[in-house]
């Protein structure tokens, strides 16, 4: 089992970076209700004394900056759980509350301030968790709290200069923001604190009238740091043995809480260090402590002691902070992602015949990129789990399982994996929402319903990408009677390009929906969609509309570069369109690497098998976008042999390729980096490294150029609008107004949409 179970960990790992040349993972991604009804997906089961009535679980995600400014959970955030129990979900479990505030300082702020909703303050936060509770059992789900030991190294350094004090973990580790500063490893007094501080957190969440606990021993957190060797390398003391905090704090819970209550556990089948860097484990200094990590074989052992202790279920993913893209899985990454790490943990307590203290078959929950019904109901038929968990398919669409059971699979709002809304949007400042749900972290803002018009207005909506068509569906919802115009013969502006690579197909997924919704908003509405149409203002003031909304997107705006108009130059979007443009080339340079750059040299390395190197003015790649993605992309172009070229420009293109300018000093940090992040801009790092500057002229060989270097708005239609009058309101949003993401071009069609 150590070898075959570590192997499966390898092999898994190897092929996220090229399953999608295969077409039956492919098709696994797709929504098509093949397997409808979905009788496994929707049969009764039962974790210790609890029933659930289906078998989907609605996955751990942060509630983060939605509770009180005491922690108790707010209105905001009771609407959201409650929109997801009606929306059928059988259990749906909290994202991380910590209970080790006295321990861990990065847990809250300076103040006493906490962005995470908490337990273990006062009988002030119980009655949100109350609310919870009950606005769950009203629709029949049930509803369990997840308590995290704390976030020991992964937690923020900021703690050093509003607290004085350094972050904690096992043993000494190096932050995860900002490796040059240590954590501290905790006392066995401290974590002996943590410990009973979970039992009575878990004691009040049952008087909360709160269906089970759901412990965070995944991802590095602290419970995980404890209970791995890779990072508690203690060798004196109680917490030296590395299983022993995990079982005392579950012994602590089943001692506070009783026989029948449920205690889910999660954790990470590895965190895949090794798998992921290799000989970088020995050669990263930052890495370097944490080469022995705990071993597939070595988590089973340990799955099978906690139960002992008293645990009654687990979910099982891959990875840590330290390999983002794993915990967190992308677009890139596959369908289904963990479910053969759920097979493994589930044959081994079958085989083992580990039974819960209740006497019961311990039920293992798959979860990670199981958006598609049929694949879940495969998954559950084949026996690869008992439950499967869904994080962001319900943030997408929280009457997902009302669908599935329904089998109005292409009403089903599909995730895209970009996590611009869900996790960037809290890393930067925000609280969690949706790119592609703008009701997500909203529920108390927007009603479900859209209010119908006493007088319905003519509406033009010009574009149709996701901007266009979220403000022409609700509009149409309204009542109102709307013409979409399109220049293009197909909806979906920038994603049709967007989703031509195969990794990309949760986008392909989400165009196809966009494309239905516009076309059930013509059968149910009065929406009329003109493809191949591209207004001019002059039509649209002889059509004489009530309002017009331009959503023209931006256009590509070419940098004044000697050669640039050369023959084997091309945009990334006309090359992700006509593919064939490619063809003949074998060395190709992409100018830009931004997310489209990036995603268009993998797409060129992985599917097309070019020998790619992309261009950088920055020192960093792909600035802003989420760690994540930003890692599965900097990892597999790495792995593709793609070349990387930091704070290089482009001085001139030829015949036979393009001179840059590139900073050699030895101060330009390493492109690949996916072991430490980049910093949210506005956070000032005082240990970075200070940038000099040498540059150095260089050419590079190419036979194609791929400029991917930006959009800017196309405004100019507004602008002749707005100076005509076409209309008595002409709005501009989208790419046309900002060139931003799809986040916020859904996000200002759907508000503008809802209110005209
Ligand atoms: C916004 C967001 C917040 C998350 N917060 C947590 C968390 O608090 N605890 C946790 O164990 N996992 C957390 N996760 C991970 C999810 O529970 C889940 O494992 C991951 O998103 C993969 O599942 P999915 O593909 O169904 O989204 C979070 C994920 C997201 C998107
Ligand atoms: S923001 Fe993106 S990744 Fe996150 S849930 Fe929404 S669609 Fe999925």
């Amino acid at each position: 089992m150590d070898r075959d179970s570590t192997e499966t960990v390898r092999r898994l790992t190897e092929e996220y970076g090229s399953w999608f040349a295969h077409d039956d993972r492919l098709a696994q991604g797709r929504l098509s209700g093949e397997l409808h009804p979905f009788e496994h997906l929707f049969s009764p089961t039962r974790i210790n004394g609890v029933t659930l009535k289906n078998r989907i679980v609605m996955a751990p995600m942060g509630n983060i900056s939605v509770a009180d400014e005491s922690g108790r959970p707010s209105d905001r955030m009771v609407r959201y759980f409650a929109e997801r129990a009606r929306g059928g979900a059988g259990l749906l479990t909290s994202g991380l509350v910590p209970v080790g505030q006295r321990v861990d300082p990065t847990v809250t702020e300076r103040g006493d301030l906490s962005y995470f909703p908490r337990l273990d303050r006062s009988r002030t936060v119980f009655s949100g968790w109350r609310d919870i509770a009950a606005a769950c059992h009203a629709f029949g789900a049930r509803f369990f709290v997840q308590l995290t030991a704390g976030l020991g190294r992964v937690g923020s350094p900021e703690c050093l200069l509003t607290k004085h004090r350094l972050p904690v973990s096992a043993s000494w580790n190096p932050n995860f923001y900002t490796s040059a500063l240590p954590c501290r490893p905790l006392s066995g007094h401290e974590c002996r604190t943590i410990v009973r501080a979970a039992g009575q957190a878990a004691a009040d969440a049952q008087a909360m009238q709160i269906d089970g606990v759901y412990l965070h021993g995944h991802e590095g957190y602290l419970l995980d740091q404890l209970t791995s060797p890779a990072f508690n390398r203690r060798r004196f003391g109680r917490y030296a043995d590395w299983q022993r905090f995990g079982l005392e704090l579950v012994g602590e819970i089943r001692r506070r809480t009783g026989d029948r209550y449920p205690i889910m556990y999660r954790i990470d089948l590895t965190t895949a260090l090794d798998e992921t860097y290799g000989a970088r484990l020995k050669s990263v200094a930052s890495l370097r402590r944490f080469a022995a990590e705990r071993t597939a074989e070595m988590t089973l052992g340990f799955m099978a002691n906690l139960v002992k202790a008293g645990v009654d279920a687990f979910d099982v993913d891959l990875g840590c902070y330290d390999n983002w893209w794993l915990p967190h899985p992308p677009t890139f990454m596959p369908p289904g992602c963990f479910l053969e790490v759920a097979r493994v943990a589930r044959e081994y307590l079958r085989q083992h015949g580990v039974t819960s203290n209740a006497g019961f078959e311990v039920p293992v929950a798959a979860v990670g990129k199981l958006g598609n019904p049929d694949l879940c109901e495969q998954a559950l038929r084949d026996e690869d789990c008992d439950l499967v968990m869904l994080g962001r398919p319900l943030l997408c669409d929280p009457d997902w399982p009302l669908k599935a059971y329904a089998g109005r699979i292409d009403e089903i709002v599909p995730c895209i994996g970009d996590q611009e809304g869900c996790v960037n949007e809290f890393v930067e400042g925000g609280h969690p929402q949706c790119a592609v749900n703008p009701r997500t972290g909203f529920e108390d803002v927007f009603a479900p319903d859209l209010p119908v018009v006493a007088r319905p207005r003519r509406v033009a909506v010009v574009g149709a990408g996701p901007s266009g068509i979220a403000c022409a569906c609700a509009a149409a919802r309204r009542g109102h009677k709307v013409t979409v115009f399109e220049r293009e013969e197909r909806p979906g502006g920038m994603l049709v390009p967007g989703s031509v690579p195969r990794a990309k197909l949760d986008v392909g997924n989400y165009l196809r929906y966009l494309e239905g919704s516009l076309q059930r908003s013509a059968r149910e509405h009065d929406l009329e969609l003109r493809l191949g149409a591209a207004a001019s203002a002059g039509q649209l003031e002889q059509e004489a509309f009530d309002t017009v909304v331009t959503c023209t997107g931006g256009e590509l705006a070419r940098p004044p570069i000697a050669g640039i108009d050369g023959p084997h130059v091309v945009w990334a979007v006309d090359l992700l369109r006509r593919p064939a443009l490619a063809d003949g080339a074998r060395q190709v340079v992409v100018v830009g690497g931004g997310a489209v750059g990036c995603e268009t040299a993998f797409w060129l390395a992985a599917e097309h098998d070019k020998q790619v190197t992309v261009v950088e003015m920055l020192p960093q790649l792909m600035t802003g976008n989420c760690t994540a993605n930003r890692g599965y992309l900097l990892h597999y172009l790495e792995a593709r042999g793609v070349k990387l070229l930091n704070c290089a420009r482009l001085r001139s293109v030829d015949d036979s390729g393009v001179t840059v300018v590139r900073n050699v000093s030895p101060t330009v940090p390493d492109p690949y980096v996916t072991w430490t992040p980049l910093l949210p801009a506005n956070v000032r790092n005082p240990l970075a490294r200070a940038l000099r500057v040498v540059d150095a002229q260089e050419t590079i060989v190419a036979d194609l150029v791929v400029l991917a270097t930006g959009l800017v708005p196309a405004a100019g239609l507004h602008a002749e609008c707005v100076r005509r009058h076409v209309a008595p309101e002409v709005y501009n949003i989208g790419d046309s107004f900002c060139v931003g993401r799809v986040f916020d071009a859904v996000r200002a069609g759907f508000v503008l949409g809802r209110t005209l």
